[in-house]
């Protein structure tokens, strides 16, 4: 089932959300339910509270470019459970972000280049990704929405201050 999102304004976007105690039905359904809304959409990643639902869980897609520059992307999306980010690296990197939750806005992010992640996956089992670049990027994007953080709260003041009458906008279309 397609669950609606939740947009920019909305107060579960910027809840810390709570670890998941146990892979529950419930759980199983939240994620093919996920997976179906990421597709609908045409997006890289989903986190729970984009859905309204305020738990440690996200869903994410991997960018893969082959050498002839073109890209896909993995699927069935990766299913991250409680979540953490370690070792990020000093090195970092500045690139653009966008997000389900912020429509039709679009901007610059620093963030490290390097981190390694380590998260649980449906079955339980904890599993641990080095990773760098967007890839990388992306699931801090992720990480963030579970800690009630968004995007744009990374923007620097300029470049955030462009997007004031945008993000006005959208609170108010989305948030009625
Ligand atoms: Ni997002």
């Amino acid at each position: 089932m397609i669950r609606p999102l939740y947009y920019y304004g909305h107060p579960v976007l910027r809840q810390k959300c709570e670890s998941v105690k146990e892979i529950t039905d419930e759980i199983r359904q939240l994620v093919a339910d996920m997976v179906e809304t990421l597709n609908h959409e045409n997006g890289a990643g989903l986190a729970a509270p984009q859905v309204g639902v305020p738990i440690r869980l996200f869903i994410l897609r991997d960018y893969i470019v082959a050498e002839d520059g073109h890209w896909t992307m993995t699927d069935p999306p990766t299913v991250y459970i409680n979540p953490k980010i370690l070792s990020p690296s000093q090195e970092t990197d500045i690139d653009t972000e966008g997000c389900l939750s912020i429509p039709g806005v679009r901007g610059k992010v620093e963030r490290p280049w390097r981190i390694k992640v380590e998260a649980m996956d449906l079955d339980g089992n904890i599993f641990t990704q080095e990773i760098e670049g967007y890839n990388a990027r992306c699931r801090m994007h992720e990480n963030d929405h579970l800690n009630g953080v968004l995007y744009i709260d990374r923007m620097d003041a300029k470049s955030k201050q462009k997007l004031e009458s945008a993000l006005r906008e959208i609170k108010k279309k989305y948030n009625p």
